[in-house]
Parts: structure tokens; sequence; C-alpha cells
């Protein structure tokens, strides 16, 4: 405290000490004679006002010793107002007294305990909210499917899987791709969870990842698995669509038709129990829609060929597709209508899904209200009005195929239009076809498609026209493995390639897999069905060595 302030500080205190006092004298004299008189209003006011003269005596009187105790204005006022509330006089410990800034240890400690808590929360807050963000904009980058993103996959997003070369239409429902191709094809075992019959001959297999969900790799609707086995001593692939969509991710389904003396078909349905493993590879293929740049789409199947539409129906309706999806199929009979009943619930529930079967005989002891006899072309106009400006996909037995491609273009559907897959048998295991000429046109699709079950057109075979077939007048050399071997002109590479032993994997023999990419290295070669290659493929100068052939020399990088 400053001189000047001691000296006005006890200046006032005298003050107060002599006006208490005076006033304190007149009220006890105020008293005493209000006594007398036995005024107890005036002895009640006389008492009110000594109170008030003592205290102001004893603040000037606190106001001294302070001053001679040397105590802080502040603590004077302090200690006064504590006497005047009748508190107890504060107790301030050395150690209390002892921190930093003139406050408690305790104080210190305890305001610092309470600060890193607060931080605490703050810094959770900052980085939750931080997690949140880098979660949606991944979302908004990758689109929903970022919830089937492949295990063990990197995470970079995958090229899409190219698109059918089909005109936009101006009105098209250009909706996010959710399915995803994968970037690369995935191979290893998995379980089959549980096995449904469909139909007398058609099972249905789920398989799951062995270690649990989801499945290990991305798909786009109507892309296929190549499965191999080793059956009897010899391994065997063969290649199914993914019949279930890609919205259900903790599981795949195939639907496999058992085949009379079909070699992986037979093992599949009669050696394949729930609990066994089987090895598989993919996805692959490009016969795919996932209801992108299309306001409708067309699926024309014939007998098993609805596997891959089923896997685009249950997508599409999974994901409430806003366009008109029309399936149209060919079946031999009531009973061999597989997915029938799911097909007749989709149906009740989705009004934009038309589903038109023609079914060619009526099973006993079953029912059929819809198209009986032959899919004819007036059957496919009735069921698709406008069928010439909308996407096609096309699948089944090629003979059937080829009878609907002719069916489409009398209907003027553009060829670049129309998508196919052929789910021809693996042609090279089939006694060869005799040199014939060309089949007349069959008098219906579902005939075909009857003749193709029961053997009398042997399915997948290719056009062997007479004049092609022959003595081999060329040779194909192998560069990697140093052999080489005459090349018939009715024989494919692959055909050449397993002759002599020289390794070239396969899968589906009909040119759409491309498990068989080869690189031609010299000469030239034609093939049939192209479908597995894309233009870089092309340009690259890679074949189908299942579809490839030549009547000149050829040398292959095999
Ligand atoms: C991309 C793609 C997807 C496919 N998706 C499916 C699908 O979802 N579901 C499906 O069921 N199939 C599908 N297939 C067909 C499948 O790959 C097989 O071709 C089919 O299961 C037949 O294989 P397999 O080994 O049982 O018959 P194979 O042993 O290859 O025999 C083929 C045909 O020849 C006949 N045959 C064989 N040996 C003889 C003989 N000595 N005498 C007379 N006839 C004989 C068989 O009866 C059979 O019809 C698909 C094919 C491809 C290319
Ligand atoms: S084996 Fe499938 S394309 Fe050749």
């Amino acid at each position: 405290m400053t001189p000047e302030a001691r000296v006005k500080i006890e200046a006032e205190a005298r003050d107060r000490i002599s006006t208490g006092n005076a006033a304190l004298v007149q009220a006890y004299d105020d008293y005493h004679r209000a006594m007398m008189n036995n005024d107890i209003a005036a002895m009640s006011a006389a008492a009110s006002r000594q109170r008030a003269a003592l205290a102001e005596l004893e603040s000037g009187t606190a106001a001294l010793r302070a001053l001679a105790e040397s105590q802080a204005p502040r603590q004077v006022a302090l200690t006064w107002f504590r006497s005047q509330m009748n508190l107890a006089p504060a107790t301030v410990s050395a150690a209390d007294a002892a921190g930093p800034f003139g406050l408690s240890w305790f104080h210190l400690i305890s305001m610092t305990v309470v600060t890193l808590f607060a931080l605490t929360l703050a810094a959770l807050a900052a980085s939750r909210h931080r997690r949140s963000i880098a979660l949606v904009s991944r979302l908004t980058r990758a689109g929903p499917a970022a919830a089937v993103r492949t295990v063990g996959q990197p995470t970079a997003a995958p090229p899409a899987v190219p698109s059918p070369a089909v005109p936009k239409p101006a009105d098209a429902i250009s909706s996010p791709p959710l399915a995803r191709a994968n970037s690369s094809t995935w191979s290893g075992a998995m379980r089959v969870a549980a096995i449904h019959r469909e139909t007398p001959h058609v099972k249905t297999f789920r398989l799951v990842a062995p270690e649990g969900n989801p499945i290990p790799f991305t798909f786009v609707p109507g892309q296929f698995l190549t499965f191999s086995a080793k059956v009897d001593g010899k391994t065997i692939r063969r290649s199914y669509s993914i019949a279930s969509p890609p919205t259900r991710t903790s599981y795949v389904e195939i639907t496999v038709k058992r085949e009379d003396e079909g070699e992986f078909s037979r093992y599949l349905h009669d050696r394949i129990f729930v609990g066994d493993t089987l090895q598989v590879r993919g996805p692959s293929g490009a016969f795919t829609f996932d209801g992108g740049n299309a306001d409708s789409i067309v699926l024309i199947a014939g007998g098993v060929g609805i596997t891959p539409m089923m896997c685009v129906i249950r997508y599409l309706t999974d994901l409430t597709w806003p366009g008109e999806i029309f399936l149209v199929c060919a079946v031999r009979n009531t009973e061999e209508f597989i997915f029938r009943e799911e097909l007749e619930y989709l149906q009740r529930r989705w009004p934009k899904l038309h589903v038109a079967a023609a079914v060619a005989a009526r099973s006993e002891g079953t029912a059929w209200m819809g198209l009986e006899g032959q899919l004819s072309k007036d059957a496919i106009v009735h069921a698709v009005p406008g069928i010439e400006r909308r996407r096609i996909h096309l699948c089944g037995p090629p003979p059937m195929m080829d009878a609907i491609r002719r069916i489409l273009a009398e209907l003027g559907v553009p060829p670049d239009q129309i998508k196919t897959e052929a789910f021809g048998p693996a042609v090279g295991l089939v006694p060869p076809p005799r040199p014939s000429p060309a089949p007349p046109l069959p008098v219906s699709v579902t005939e075909l498609l009857h003749k193709v079950e029961t053997g009398a057109v042997p399915p997948g075979a290719p056009e062997v026209r007479e004049a092609e077939a022959g003595p081999a007048t060329a040779t194909l050399s192998f560069a990697r493995s140093g052999k080489a071997a005459p090349l018939p002109p009715d024989k494919t590479v692959l055909e050449v390639a397993e002759s002599i032993g020289v390794p070239i994997d396969y899968s589906c023999r009909v040119g759409t897999c491309g498990i068989c990419k080869t690189n031609l290295l010299a000469g030239q070669v034609t093939m049939e069905v192209q479908d597995a290659l894309t233009d870089e493929d092309k340009a690259s100068g890679t074949i189908l060595a299942c579809q490839a052939r030549s009547l000149g020399n050829v040398t292959v990088d095999a």
C-alpha cells in the first residue's frame, strides 16, 4: 500500500470512530429517556441507532487495526465483512498459499485436471468429426457399393466393365452403377453352404467364403465364375453364371443343369454336398447389365440361360430400378421352368417386371396359364412392345440364340443393340461334329431348344463347312514350349495345343470367358466368337485359343 493510501484510510477510519462514538452516545441517551417514558417504539428506534453507531465505530477501529498489522485494503474489507456476517475468520495455511499466482496448490491441481479432461473430450470429438468427414467423402466417391469392396484387394477404384455398344436412348435412366467389377480376377476355395433343388434336373449351389462374410470379390450382374475340379483323375473346368445379385454380399449362387453325359454338371449334382469346398476363379465376363445407360432391358433366355438374367432381375428389383424389365424365356416343359415361383412373386411386387414364358409342353400334374407352345416372332412382339428400340440381352444354347437373332433382325433390332452369351458346352469334349451343310432355319426356338436338350442337335457345335475341313495345310508353332504341330483348318489352336501337351488354360471353350487368351506372334487367325476380347486385346494381337483357326502358318506365345 502506498503511504498516501495509508494516510487516506487512517483519516477515514478516525472520522468513522468519532462519528460512530458520538452517534452511540446520543443513541444511548435517547434510549434512556424512552425507557423513562415507557415509550417502547422510541426504545426500539434508539436501539437500532446504537447498533448502527457501533457498526461504524467498529469499522473505523478495524481499519486502524488492519493498518497497524499492515494488511491489504481488500483483506481489511474482507475481515470486516466476515465479522459482520458472523463468519469464522478465514484460515489460510502456509501450504495453501504457497502456489503460484497466489493460488493454492489444491486449486491449481483441480483446475489442471478439469482442464485436461475438457481438452481430452474436445480432442475426441474433433477426431470423431474428422473420421465422419473421411467416411462420407469415401462413400460419396465410391458409391453405395463401397460396402461390397473386395476384402484383401487394392482399394483403388477398378475400371468399369466394358458396356456393349448400345446407343443411349434420349431419356435413358442414368442410375449410378452400384455393382462393381473387380480389377483383377480372384481365385480360391469357396464352401458350399446350401444346395436347393430348383427342378428335377437343376440345382442351386450357394457358396460362401470359408473364413466368413463377405464374399471375397465384387462383380457385376451377368458375370460368371469358373470352377475347376479333379474328376476321375482329370482336371475339368467349367463356367457358371452368378445367379445371385451383387446386393447380397454374404454369398454367391450358381444354378446348374445336370447334363446326362456332362462331366462337370454331374460331378456337381451327384458328388458335391453341403460343407464341401470348390475351387473358384473369377468373376469374368462382359455380358453385364447394372441398370446404367438404359431406360429398359429385354432379357431373352433359353432353358438354363435364365441364370444371368435372374441375377440382373434380382439386382434391379433389389435396387428398385425405375426402368421396365422384360423377361422372355423359352422353357421345354412346366416342370423345368427354373425360378418360376420366384418370378411370379417378383412380378406381383414389381409392376415394371414383365415375364413372358413359352412353355413347349405342360408336365403332368402342373398348371400353366401362360403361353403354350413355341417362342415365336409373334410371341416376342406381343411380350415386348417397341422391342426395336430397347436394349436386349440374349442367353441360351448357341442354336437357340442364332434363331432368336434372326427373329430380332426381322423385327428391325440393330445388331449392336443385342448382347449375347452362349452357354455352349465344352465343344472340344463333345464328339466332333461331322462336316455337314448348315442346318435349315428351325421352325421355332422352343423346338430347337428341345432338339438341343434331347441331343438331336449337338449343343454349341460350331458350323463346319465341308470346304473348310480337310488335311492340315499349315503349321502351328508354340514359341515358349518350343513345339510345333500340323494345324488342320477344322481344329482350333487350343485343340492342337492339347493334342501335343502344350498347356493353355481354358474354361468355356466358346469364346466368352477369356481364360484361353494367348498372344499371336506370327500369322493370321479367324475366330468365330470373340466376346471375351476387348478392343485393346485385339489391337495388341491377343487371340482366343479356343476359337482361333487358320489356313496359314501361325506362331503363338505358349
Ligand atoms: C459363360 C458361361 C456361363 C454358363 N452358365 C451356366 C449356368 O449358369 N448354368 C448351367 O447349367 N450351365 C452354364 N454354362 C454351361 C456350363 O459351363 C457347362 O458347359 C455345362 O454345365 C455342361 O458341362 P458338363 O461338363 O456337365 O458337360 P460336358 O461334359 O462338357 O458335355 C457337354 C455336352 O455334351 C454331352 N456329351 C458329353 N459327352 C457325350 C457323349 N460321349 N455322348 C453324347 N453326348 C455327350 C453332354 O450331355 C452335354 O450336353 C455356362 C457356360 C458358359 C460358357
Ligand atoms: S476358353 Fe473361354 S474364351 Fe476360350
